[in-house]
């Protein structure tokens, strides 16, 4: 029993684990909007915030996804994070959280 039980757990786990590459293909706007929510630390609450940074939200979602896929295989401009931080998610990923910040509306735009 305690066995079957620790199987089932380390199933879980491993399944949670690989889940973000084996879902990579297809990523819900639920999801994307999810993986947003790390980006707020620094581009603010839904990526409004704007100063030294460029505001991310309402911005074109090509340019968007241009930059994040752009940063993540090091071939943009230099940049302090972003290069570290894109690495850490699949290429349609990149391009959810793109079609998400880009669906967002703001006051003015650019
Ligand atoms: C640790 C702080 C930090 C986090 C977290 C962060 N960013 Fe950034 N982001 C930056 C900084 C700083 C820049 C300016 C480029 C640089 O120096 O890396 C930037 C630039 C960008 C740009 C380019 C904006 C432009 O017009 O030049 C995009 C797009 C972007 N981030 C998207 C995201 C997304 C999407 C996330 C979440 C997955 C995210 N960032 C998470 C700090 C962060």
């Amino acid at each position: 029993m305690q066995t079957a039980n620790y199987h089932a757990y380390a199933l879980l786990l491993l399944g949670l684990l690989f889940a973000p590459s084996v879902m990579g293909e297809d990523v819900s706007p639920e999801r994307a909007a999810m993986l947003a929510g790390s980006c707020a630390n620094c581009h603010g609450t839904e990526g409004r915030l704007e100063g030294a940074i460029p505001r991310i939200a309402g911005r074109e979602q090509s340019v968007l996804e241009t930059l994040l896929l752009a940063f993540k295989h090091d071939s943009g401009p230099d940049v302090t994070v972003m290069d570290r931080i894109a690495q850490g998610y699949s290429d349609a990923e990149l391009s959810a959280l793109a079609q998400y910040f880009a669906s967002l509306e703001v006051d003015h735009e650019d």
